[in-house]
């Protein structure tokens, strides 16, 4: 056992028994960040609180959720949103959070991608960064079913469909998805116990390792710089913080990240209070009615890239049917990006504006997400479903032949 002597101090008493200090110096305080980044370094810190805010009002919310066909609308729209006091206020920001974490997301991932933070050594952040992407993905889609108004249940139901493709097994795999021949009341009480137990679990423990990915490569900085940290981190410890390219996680880091969370949590407390309508679809006002089909089924903003990717292909293709090729397609654009280290060939680590190709290459995948994003939410007729189509090819040559393309180039133009 350790050789536990008299405390001379609180802290001390931990130290002795817990190395609370050495702790915190792993942790924070000797856990080297470069200084030369900006706000968009924050996005990370930023999701970690709505995460955070999701959770909180999550469990405040599951206190009064019926998890029961028949009672789950009505708990949502009248026990949590009249009768309990402030339901509506956990609801809002539950709503709200769920749909801009994506938007963070989305921003955190591209500012990856911009300065090339998934490769060379930061292959795992990446990776685990996407497991995040997915898991958040059925952590939305899950509670999106949860008031069982009518979006959910016809989400639930496309969504649950699309397993039919899968070959052999089609239907019997979309029959134990569901528990039942339809969506119905079994759907609603898995995807609950999916919502509110498991995937939190392996959210939070994704979260972690995501963290722990980021010790050894360090993040990457405006410029791509490979810093020596240990060198860098000695400079700093003996005095010369001026002249040292980094800078403690807390308090250098995490200080400046509070002042740009306490803007977004501004921006946060605007939304939920004037303009939570955007994360609540009207037609999900009306309490689930599988006899009756709403006239356009759609999912959140932040999934209509990949759902207009499965209805761009509307046309069979030789032997395969126009459904199935849709499928496959979505299927393929919902992993696509955990590829990325493998579709860049070059191993340059530096902001897209300093790699000619590339930067083209960046915007031009913008637009085309924002073009699918905006289709994505157009009845698919007519000219909607030729711009549907051929902006989701456009997605699959972008990832699978451009990128590869011009990053050889690059790599034998460097040579
Ligand atoms: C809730 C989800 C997530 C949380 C809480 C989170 C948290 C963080 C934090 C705190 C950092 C360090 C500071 C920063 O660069 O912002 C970071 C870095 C990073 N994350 Fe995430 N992240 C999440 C999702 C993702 C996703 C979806 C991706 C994309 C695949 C991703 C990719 C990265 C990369 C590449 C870095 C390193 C950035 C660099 O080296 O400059 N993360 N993340």
């Amino acid at each position: 056992m350790a050789h536990i002597t008299k405390a001379t101090s609180v802290k001390d008493w931990f130290d002795q028994r817990i190395a609370l200090t050495k702790l915190w110096n792993v942790l924070a305080g000797q856990y080297w960040i470069p200084k030369n980044i900006n706000f968009l370094w924050a996005m990370g810190v930023i999701l970690t609180v709505l995460f955070t805010v999701l959770f909180v009002t999550g469990l405040l919310l599951v206190m009064y959720y019926k998890p029961d066909a028949n009672l789950a609308f009505d708990s949502v729209n009248y026990t949590i949103m009249q009768e309990v006091e402030y339901g509506w206020l956990w609801r809002h920001m539950h709503a709200v959070a769920a749909s801009v974490i994506f938007l963070i997301i989305y921003i955190h991932a591209f500012v990856g991608i911009y300065y090339g933070s998934y490769k060379k050594g930061r292959e795992m952040i990446w990776i685990s960064g996407m497991l995040l992407f997915l898991v958040f993905s059925a952590e939305a889609f899950s509670g999106y079913m949860l008031p069982w108004g009518q979006m959910s249940y016809w989400a639930a139901q496309v969504i649950t469909q699309l397993f039919g493709g899968v070959p052999v097994i089609g239907d019997a795999l979309v029959e134990w998805i569901r528990g039942d021949y339809a969506v119905s009341d079994p759907t609603l009480t898995r995807f609950f116990m999916l919502h509110v137990c498991l995937l939190p679990i392996v959210l939070i423990m994704i979260i972690v390792i995501h963290f722990y990915t980021l010790r050894v490569p360090h993040v990457n900085n405006l410029e791509g710089e490979e810093i020596d940290f240990e060198l860098e981190a000695e400079k700093y410890l003996s005095g010369d913080t001026k002249n040292s390219k980094v800078i403690p996680f807390w308090p250098g880091f995490l200080s400046k990240d509070f002042m740009y969370v306490s803007f977004f949590m501004i921006f946060f407390t605007y939304l939920v209070g004037f303009h939570f309508g955007f994360a609540m679809d009207p037609i999900n006002f009306d309490p689930a009615n599988a006899a009756k089909t709403p006239t356009h089924i759609y999912p959140e903003w932040y999934f209509l890239w990949q759902y207009e990717i499965l209805r761009g292909f509307f046309f069979d293709i030789g032997p395969m049917k126009a459904a199935d090729l849709g499928a496959l397609a979505m299927a393929f654009a919902g992993i696509s990006l955990f590829f990325m280290p493998l579709y860049d060939r070059s191993d340059v680590v530096a902001p897209a504006h300093k790699r000619k190709g590339f930067f083209v290459w960046f915007w031009l995948l913008i637009i085309d997400l924002i073009i699918l994003t905006v289709y994505g939410k157009l009845p698919p007729t007519g000219f909607n479903a030729w711009i549907g189509f051929f902006s989701s090819v456009a997605y699959l040559a972008l990832l699978l032949v451009v990128l590869p393309v011009i990053t050889i180039m690059e790599r034998k133009g460097n040579k």
